[in-house]
């Protein structure tokens, strides 16, 4: 049959005969193919600005990790189209193909090339590892508690808490992930860290932010109905900033402290008519340590817990549930002068 003596032709003369045509329509497919593989790697917003040294590092990897792939999956795929199109036998041809009994040259080639590129990168990969999980002298510590369906972050040496968490530029932060329920991930897209918070195990993972501003804390790990809506925020201040945000914040502990009057009226509940908490301030630890439940500051329904406004809520109530809990909701979720003051808050609602 024709095809057959031509195919083995082919086959037997491929490298001298053949060279010169095979090149340019390779090199053409092969254009196509890496303009259309760059074009979906550059016109999509894959990922977002890194403003830590560890994203990055890891954001610098990921792409070499991509051109490298591109530049093998543009040869690989180049050749298959072409082969496809151009050594198909015709649909009558039912006759076999050529004897062929392998191509040593070829096939050291295409192991022994793999296995240095995968060596290179393995050893890229762990050097950005190291690198990322250097532990620096003197970073700052903050625990990280995770549960359904909020974070709130522990500045274990100046001995508070916060809803919202606050860094220093250009500062390793050591973040202790804890969880009090279920399994979460802490997780900030621009830091280019995540790590699962896992009851029972305090799992370290360390940032250091490069660029001050406001970024999101998200969630990744389903953890129940409220997953979605499990965000915080974390605000990078220069150092001199978080030093003062430090200093105010422990000074707000400290006044909270001396002056323990502040919540006991309300625990007592004998002067229910009038909250002792602050309002003002309540409104703002709601904002931060409640809204990933209870929607729109507790003024919506459609949220994880229910809402607040109008409800004819009794302070007695509001402070009973804030410091014990009840149906989904858990104890603790704020704490000393808090309690009181998101009390007063939701108590505004009322009317
Ligand atoms: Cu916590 Cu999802």
């Amino acid at each position: 049959m024709y095809s057959e003596v031509a195919r083995t032709a082919r086959a037997s003369s491929l490298p001298a005969v053949y060279k010169s045509k095979h090149v340019l329509p390779l090199i053409i497919i092969g254009i196509v193919v890496a303009g259309l593989t760059a074009a979906q790697a550059l016109l999509i917003d894959w990922l977002p600005a890194a403003t830590s040294e560890q994203a990055e590092r890891t954001f610098t990897l990921l792409w070499v990790l991509f051109w490298c792939s591109t530049f093998f999956f543009t040869i690989v795929t180049a050749v298959l189209i072409y082969s496809i199109w151009k050594f198909r036998v015709s649909d009558d041809d039912l006759g076999d193909g050529p004897p062929i009994h392998g191509n040593t040259r070829l096939e050291v080639v295409w192991t022994v090339v793999p296995s240095i590129v995968l060596v290179v990168v393995a050893i890229y990969g762990y050097i950005v590892l190291q690198r990322n999980e250097a532990v620096a002298a003197g970073n700052l510590k903050v625990d990280v508690y995770a549960q359904q369906f909020n974070w709130t972050f522990g500045y274990t040496d100046a001995g508070f808490q916060t809803g919202t968490l606050v860094v220093p530029e250009g500062k390793q932060v050591e973040l202790h992930l804890r969880a009090r329920d279920v399994i979460h991930s802490f997780w900030v897209p621009e830091f280019g860290v995540k790590g699962d918070a896992v009851p029972g195990i305090d799992h370290v993972i360390w940032t250091t932010p490069t660029k001050t501003g406001t970024y999101p804390v998200v969630c990744a790990e389903l953890c129940g109905v409220g997953h979605s809506v499990m965000r915080s925020k974390v605000v990078v201040l220069s150092q001199v900033d978080f030093d003062a945000w430090l200093a105010k914040s422990k000074g707000k502990v400290g006044s909270t402290t001396s002056t323990p009057a502040t919540s006991t009226p309300a625990a007592a509940g004998t002067t229910a008519a009038s909250p002792s908490g602050n309002a003002t301030v309540g409104k703002t630890v709601f904002a931060a340590s409640c809204t990933g439940c209870h929607m729109g500051d507790g003024t919506q329904d459609g949220g994880v817990g229910p809402k607040l406004q109008g409800t004819g809520l009794t302070l007695d109530l509001v402070t009973d549930q804030i410091k014990n809990g009840g149906a989904t909701m858990p104890a603790g979720l704020v704490s000393g002068a808090d309690e009181a003051n998101v009390a007063a808050y939701v108590i505004t609602l009322q009317k």
